[in-house]
């Protein structure tokens, strides 16, 4: 476990989600319902499928996809992980305002989770894999707990392709360090770093190194934020 970035997560979650929306301008609700949406059609043909929402921080991912799956009426068992206590016990209470009483909030390591081989129908997770400390070790976990024929879906920021897109990008990077700077200066130049740095040709080649097949990367339409999906 990276005591390092617990750390981090310990210092920001009191205002976690007032920054992430504020840095992603609000969008990031739509991000995640495009998630949600690309999870409901992965387990719609899978009866009781068994879900984990990895790294889920303050559970709004895991929420979302429980009053989707709620108004369908569909029976599912969900988990939400995280190492980081506060975080999670933000979640908690934010799924009991909601009125989410079928998510299991766990604390655990992605990087070793404990749940036995081929268990999860789908695994998802939110703004996360830029801040796991080593995603080989990540990779090979997720593939054992994943059921053959099994799903993941992340979904995540990173620099956009397209130049113009990636100018204004690291303009507005520069504007959320300085935002950054007032609330937790190393915090968020940590957090913002791990978006400018994060490289998504080696996500993809560790992911597939790993033996997942199908897997598509899709930026969504702000170029900002991109789906990477997969299946074992
Ligand atoms: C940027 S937050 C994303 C939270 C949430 N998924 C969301 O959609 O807003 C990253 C989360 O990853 C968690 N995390 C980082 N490394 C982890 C690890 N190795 N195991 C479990 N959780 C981890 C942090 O504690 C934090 O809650």
């Amino acid at each position: 476990m990276s005591i390092r970035i617990n750390k981090i997560f310990t210092k920001v979650s009191s205002h976690y989600d007032l920054m992430n929306h504020l840095f992603s301008l609000g969008i990031d609700k739509n991000w995640r319902s495009e998630t949600v949406m690309k999870s409901i059609e992965a387990i719609s043909k899978i009866d009781h499928p068994i879900i984990l929402d990895l790294a889920t921080g303050t559970g709004d991912l895991a929420i979302m996809l429980s009053k989707e799956l709620d108004k369908l009426g569909k029976k599912y068992k969900l988990i939400a992980m995280d190492f980081n206590k506060e975080m999670l016990d933000l979640g908690k209470k934010k799924a009991v305002l909601a009125g989410s009483n079928k998510i299991s909030f766990e604390i655990s390591d992605a990087m070793k989770t404990g749940y036995p081989s081929n268990y999860f129908d789908l695994v998802i997770s939110g703004f996360a894999l830029r801040n796991l400390d080593n995603l080989e070790v990540f990779s090979t976990e997720l593939k054992r707990i994943i059921k053959n024929n099994g799903k993941f879906i992340f979904v995540d920021m990173a620099v956009p392709d397209e130049k113009s897109k990636a100018f204004f990008f690291r303009i507005y990077s520069f504007l959320m360090r300085i935002i950054g700077f007032f609330v937790d200066r190393k915090a968020y130049f940590w957090l913002v770093s791990s978006i400018l740095k994060f490289n998504k040709k080696r996500l993809i080649k560790i992911l597939s190194s790993s033996g997942f097949k199908e897997i598509k990367y899709t930026e969504l339409k702000t170029g900002v934020a991109y789906i990477v999906s997969g299946r074992k």
